[in-house]
């Protein structure tokens, strides 16, 4: 089996430097408030994997398979949820960990969905963000890297489900 090997954007020095100084700091925001980092399968399962051992405190770690209806202008209900998390997040502190901000869809009804549910917050930390492709009204917390609207894959992200593993973020 052969594939074409990406081009290096964003290299694992580089990315592992940015995930450190995240942890870090949401370890002192969230010290003994016991959040709850919720990872949307599959892209972010690298990214939240480097950023919950660079935060040294206690955590609790969920999972859920979502995909966005298109248009994030109208309040949520424009997502699919696939799988759900287990949890109940009432009065708890969220932090959303995801691979990339493109249109704003996907977090926009997640977070709208999320918070229906009486969270005492929601804060949303992309590893990647593509301004330039927004279309919904929502922003990112914390964005390590912004990227030009370039499809980019590695450290999780996929084409047609290949290079989930690459180290380091290519682009084609
Ligand atoms: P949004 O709803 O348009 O913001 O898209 C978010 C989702 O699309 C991300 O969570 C990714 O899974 C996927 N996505 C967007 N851009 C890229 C890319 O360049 N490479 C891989 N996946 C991407
Ligand atoms: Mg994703």
């Amino acid at each position: 089996m052969t594939q074409k090997t990406p081009a290096v954007m964003i290299t694992k020095e580089e990315i592992n430097k940015k995930v450190s100084e995240l942890g870090k700091q949401l370890a002192n925001k969230y010290r003994d408030l016991d959040p709850v980092i919720i990872c949307p399968l599959k892209g972010s399962f690298v990214f939240t994997a480097d950023l919950v051992r660079a935060m040294d405190i206690q955590c609790e770690i969920e999972f859920m398979i979502v995909s966005s209806y298109g248009s994030g202008t109208v309040s949520s209900g424009s997502i699919n949820i696939k799988k759900d998390i287990e949890k109940d997040i009432k009065g708890r502190h969220i932090i959303i960990a995801e691979d990339i901000i493109d249109t704003g869809n996907t977090l926009f009804a997640l977070k709208n969905m999320l918070l229906e549910r009486e969270p005492a917050s929601v804060s949303i930390c992309t590893l990647l963000d593509k301004p330039s492709r927004r279309t919904a009204d929502i922003k990112s917390d914390y964005s390590l890297f912004v990227i030009p609207d370039k499809f980019v894959v590695g450290y999780g992200m996929d084409a047609d489900e290949k290079y989930r593993q690459l180290p380091y973020i290519g682009v084609f």
